[in-house]
């Protein structure tokens, strides 16, 4: 049955002269299936010189929206309309304009896990993959960082000349994996490196061998030398982490680390996006062009 709705999705999409872009963390049938898969900055890379003309993103609505704004012109899909993200909406764009009110002239970095009206209100995107650099890029002493306090606070460790605005977004999925948690799964591997995503909590991130972006955790565990790894971030990504490493054993931190809007898109839902072409992610066209001066300026940072 499977099989069958795979092999209708490659004939539409090659159709439609359509790619298929999927997030580290969907069903494991997707990710099979996508032409990309990637963190939410290769999937904006992705997006933004994509020759197709039309992107299904499987992810969340901001990732959509990010291409959508990236890629003016092409027609950007997302199957599941009503796959979100609860961090993204913490801040929106009323908020984030009274807080620069309060503090003029200070720049705003936000995450792109938040509203294309946000992003519009802001001078520089980040992800985070490259947060550390956004925020080491800016001329000025002090910043007002959005939406996520815990990956804002990692970031500061890094750059502690800057100081830091926060705003008290979080992800719900990552600030599920407790402490408790944490230390129950290294005693119960003490041979094993643990690896989380910034979005953990602080305390968390402290009992961390490694904090990294999602693909920036393929990297580390394809190129370490260890071969046991509890892995501090939602559940999807271990599906490429086990076929990449087939020496090497995952373990998750915590059983809380599922995002349900992560997990909403299904193979049926890519197919019948791909049958009416719908639904379609629009951003009206004075907030994209905002939109896109702060992830352009983002997409100029430096990788390495
Ligand atoms: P990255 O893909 O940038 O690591 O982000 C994780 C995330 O939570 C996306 O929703
Ligand atoms: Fe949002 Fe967290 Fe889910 Fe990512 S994992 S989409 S940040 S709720």
């Amino acid at each position: 049955m499977s099989e069958t709705i795979k092999h209708q999705i490659r004939g539409l999409l090659k159709q439609h002269n359509a790619v298929l872009l999927a997030h580290n963390y969907m069903r494991d049938e997707v990710q099979e299936i996508a032409d990309i898969t990637g963190d939410s900055l290769g999937l904006s890379m992705e997006a933004a010189k994509t020759a197709a003309d039309v992107i299904v993103f499987c992810g969340v609505h901001f990732m959509a929206e990010s291409a959508a704004i990236l890629s003016p012109g092409k027609k950007v899909l997302l199957p599941r309309p009503d796959a979100g993200c609860p961090m993204a909406d913490m801040v929106t764009a009323a908020e984030l304009e009274a807080l620069k009110a309060r503090h003029p002239g200070v720049p705003v970095v936000t995450y792109v896990n938040s509203s294309a009206e946000v992003k519009a209100c802001s001078d520089i995107c980040c992800t985070s993959a490259n947060a550390i650099k956004v925020v080491q890029s800016l001329k000025e002493d002090q910043l007002i960082f959005v939406p996520d306090r815990n990956l804002g606070r990692w970031v500061a460790k890094f750059v502690p000349q800057k100081e830091f605005i926060f705003w008290e977004g979080f992800c719900p999925t990552h600030e599920r994996m407790t402490v408790e948690a944490v230390l129950q799964k290294k005693a119960e591997h003490p041979d094993a490196l643990f690896i989380c995503h910034p979005e953990s909590a602080p305390e968390v991130t402290a009992l961390a061998d490694h904090a990294c972006s999602t693909s920036g955790m393929y990297d580390y565990c394809r190129t370490s030398p260890a071969t046991r790894f509890i892995i501090g971030t939602e559940a999807g990504i271990l599906y490429k982490l086990r076929l990449e490493n087939p020496g090497k054993e995952f373990i998750l931190a915590s059983p809380a680390l599922f995002c349900p809007n992560m997990k909403l898109t299904s193979l049926e839902d890519v197919l019948y996006s791909l049958q009416t072409l719908s639904p379609v992610v629009t951003v009206p066209e004075a907030i994209r062009l905002k939109a896109q001066a702060a992830l352009d300026r983002m997409l100029a940072v430096p990788r390495d």
